[in-house]
């Protein structure tokens, strides 16, 4: 069966059970502070968890993009990646473990659906904590298919708890399933049982029952609603219906290995063994070309999203150097992607260029910083850095010179290296450095603001304005890309293919401080994603079905979907002026401009 078939079946299936079909979400979660993506098909419905309504109804089924780096050091090996699809149904507040388990169950082993073999699928189910009991009720369902006590395995909050996405919000105990490849079992497997990492047993699929809330301090509420959310690995199940015992080996990713076999001139088997740089190349450059396909525009950088990107391409160039490959690849095996998901997928068309673009940008910024890292290592003191953990991450941080590429240079000038040391302080300063970026994406979800002083509401609401104008002057092809507001100054990211004249910037300019001048009063009104679009609003859509969003109009000049704060009236503002205008990325401009 194919990756694709499954798509479909899976949908099919629970279009038979009630369940509405909704779309996947963007790959970067909106209004949660606590994640950089979307891990899991759950982030965007958390407000649904937590006993919103759904538009579509209290049965959703649907196939989620994700992004998980949290292991990524394990991708390469037989089932893990980075970006993969997540099939997922949920129940808010409707069905609970007894429907859960059936659905799963019939769709898993009934001969009409996937038809695995029953004996092959082994169970997990929460043991109990201070927190929440042993899930005798989930146990109990699962005997009652006939499988057998020695096929269910209790594990406590480290295998069968989901969530919460962040720091708080909704979880519960889950039920996982296995699928047992055949091999033999490990030592590991005797002990642990399914939860073994060897690769014997693949898990395919996890229904959470969702029924407690996190709090702040720690603790554990019940949910006013009783929720299911079930998560099933596409890329997984495909390999394992196609009798796989690896991801690897399915349509998903042949194609890109492939490729990588012609660009390197070798083999993805030699002497019996797989390569598995191939592997890991194949796993990121999928995942970077889905991010940058996201209209959210992201592009590398050394902050938030943009720091996974750019770690994502640069761990792809350095693995494709260490197979020989001297020549830009990153595009190519990117058009392989293109071609895989282009169908399933339109913004990888609809961003091709920018995907492309970017992809090569960032490969030859990284040879370049590549080469100039290495004249300055040449330069110190080699029995210095040595033991130096931290300058080996400012090595990295500045020069994106790999820990591994340090200790190797290192080597080849023959001085003795510490190199447990080194990764620890390394380490270290890594971890100190993602507490920053996560703390610089809290910021970025209070709508690109800062903070809500006076001063940065004013430059918000001047960057509306703003962008009205930039339409009016350059057209209809301006689209936002990014903002980002301080007390001083706002800069703004747009889509616009050249350089603004000067001509073109005064008239901006005038336009915002013709409106400023008219006192317009800044109206804000709740409605629906559908109404907002016949209204012609700007702002990002996805599939929110009847979701409530707020709009912002400034007379008949501006109108956008924007979670505020604005001033009430233009007079507020002063006088706006641009003070900068430069580019930011292939076909996005960056403006900076001030209130005075
Ligand atoms: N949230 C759960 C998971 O990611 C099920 O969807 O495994």
């Amino acid at each position: 069966m194919k990756a694709s078939d499954l798509r479909n079946k899976f949908l099919q299936f629970f279009k038979t059970k009630d369940h509405s079909i909704i779309e996947s979400a963007s790959l970067i979660p909106e209004n949660d502070p606590t994640v950089l993506f979307t891990t899991a098909g759950m982030h965007p419905l958390i407000p649904y968890l937590l006993g919103a309504k759904h538009p579509a109804g209290r049965r959703l089924a649907n196939v989620q993009k994700c992004i998980r780096t949290g292991d990524i050091e394990s991708v390469g090996s037989a089932w893990h990646l980075t970006f993969f699809e997540m099939l997922g149904n949920w129940s808010l507040g409707d069905y609970f473990k007894e429907g859960a388990i059936e659905m799963s169950w019939q769709f898993l082993t009934d001969h009409k659906w996937l038809a695995i073999d029953p004996d092959k699928i082994l169970v997990t189910v929460f043991a109990g904590d201070n927190n929440a009991p042993f899930d005798k009720e989930a146990y109990r369902l699962w005997q009652k298919r006939g499988i057998h006590d020695k096929k269910i395995f209790k594990y406590g909050k480290e295998e069968n708890w989901w969530g919460p996405a962040g720091k708080t919000g909704p979880c519960g105990p889950d039920t996982e399933m296995y699928y047992d490849t055949g091999q033999t079992q490990c030592q590991n497997c005797q002990e642990i049982g399914v939860a073994c990492n060897c690769g014997k047993y693949a898990e395919i699929w996890n229904d959470v029952f969702m029924e407690y809330n996190k709090n702040e301090d720690g603790s554990y509420e019940p949910l006013r609603q009783k929720n299911v959310d079930t998560g099933m690995g596409l890329e997984r199940t495909a390999a394992i219906l196609q009798g796989h015992d690896n991801v690897f080996e399915t349509e998903l990713f042949k194609p890109l290995i492939k490729r990588i076999e012609s660009i390197s001139e070798r083999s993805y088997r030699e002497n019996g063994q797989v390569t598995r740089q191939m592997r890991i190349i194949a796993d990121h450059l999928k995942a970077a070309t889905f991010i940058l396909a996201d209209d959210k525009g992201i592009v590398p950088s050394n902050l938030e999203q943009g720091y996974v990107l750019r770690r994502l391409i640069r761990r792809a160039i350095r693995y494709g150097k260490s197979l020989g490959i001297e020549q830009s690849f990153a595009s190519l095996v990117a058009l392989e992607v293109l071609d895989l998901y282009q169908d399933v997928y339109q913004e990888l068309l609809r961003n091709k260029d920018f995907i492309l673009d970017q992809l090569k940008q960032e490969e030859d910024k990284f040879k370049s910083t590549l080469a100039k890292g290495l004249r300055q290592f040449n330069k110190k003191e080699a029995s210095a850095l040595a033991s130096d953990g931290k300058a080996a991450f400012d090595f990295f941080q500045t020069y994106g010179f790999p820990l591994e590429m340090y200790i190797e240079e290192l080597k080849a000038k023959h001085v003795k290296v510490d190199e447990e040391k080194l990764k620890k302080q390394f380490d270290k300063e890594f971890k100190k450095h993602q507490d920053l970026s996560r703390q610089g994406s809290e910021q970025k979800f209070t709508s690109g603001l800062a903070d809500h002083a006076v001063q940065t509401t004013r430059l918000h609401t001047a960057a509306h304005l703003m962008l009205a104008a930039l339409r009016k002057v350059l057209g209809g092809h301006v689209y936002q890309k990014g903002s980002n507001i301080t007390q001083q100054r706002l800069r703004f990211d747009f889509s616009h293919g050249e350089k603004m004249t000067d001509q073109q910037i005064k008239k901006v300019e005038d336009l915002v401080n013709e409106v400023i001048a008219k006192d317009l009063e800044v109206s804000c009104q709740e409605m629906t994603v559908d109404e907002a679009k016949d209204q012609k609003a700007m702002g990002i859509f996805e599939h929110k079905y009847g979701d409530k969003v707020k709009v912002y109009a400034v007379g008949d000049f501006s109108k956008e979907i924007c979670a505020g704060p604005h001033v009430q009236r233009t007079s507020e503002l002063g006088h706006f002026k641009i003070v900068k205008e430069q580019s930011s990325s292939a076909g996005v401009r960056r403006i900076k401009a001030v209130l005075e």
